[in-house]
């Protein structure tokens, strides 16, 4: 078992990378780390709001910044936002030290988990359930070159939870 290796959750929004990632943190006693709550943190301003005033360039950019720093560090698990894995240098990053999981779904629970909170969502915010199932389909392209994939669907947080720990004991 490769003890040091931080865990990095990987896939849409929506699809529980921040609940899965805090729960997964607790059984393994590592640090828990929620970019988009890093960034809130930083900024003292949330998501919605640094993408209304600042733009999504600003965010990015923040967003490369605190995931390359915390990716330094080991026995983190950390929870990337839904974007993060697309960016080429976070990806490059998790190679050194970390191994990617995504956490893929149907993509219709996916749309309905997403609407769920969709005000609180600046990607999802204008797209219709089409677009939103276009971004899935292109994202999905990315996200599956994470090291491995969950499929979740009709499995709780705690099954979710021990699939993710019987594959990093076993690495
Ligand atoms: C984003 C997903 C969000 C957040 C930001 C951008 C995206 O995180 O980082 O709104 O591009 O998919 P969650 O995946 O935690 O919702």
């Amino acid at each position: 078992m490769k003890i040091n290796k931080n865990i990095v959750l990987v896939g849409m929004m929506g699809a529980g990378k921040s609940s899965i990632g805090y729960l997964l943190a607790k059984k393994l006693k590592f640090k828990h780390c929620d970019i988009d709550k890093v960034i809130e943190n930083k900024t003292k301003m949330k998501i919605v709001q640094i993408f209304k005033e600042k733009g999504e360039s600003y965010f990015r950019n923040l967003e490369e910044k605190s995931a390359l720093q915390v990716l330094n560090k080991n026995n983190h698990i950390i929870s990337l936002g839904g974007g993060g894995f697309l960016n080429e240098n976070i990806r490059e990053e998790i190679k050194k030290k970390s191994i990617s999981i995504w956490l893929d779904w149907k993509h219709k629970t996916l749309i309905n988990r997403i609407n769920l909170n969709k005000k609180k969502r600046p990607i999802a915010l204008n797209l219709t359930n089409n677009k939103i199932r276009d971004l899935i389909i292109k994202r999905s392209k990315i996200y599956s070159k994470a090291n491995y994939k969950i499929n979740c669907e009709n499995k709780d947080k705690d099954l979710l939870t021990k699939e993710i720990i019987q594959i990093y004991e076993n690495i």
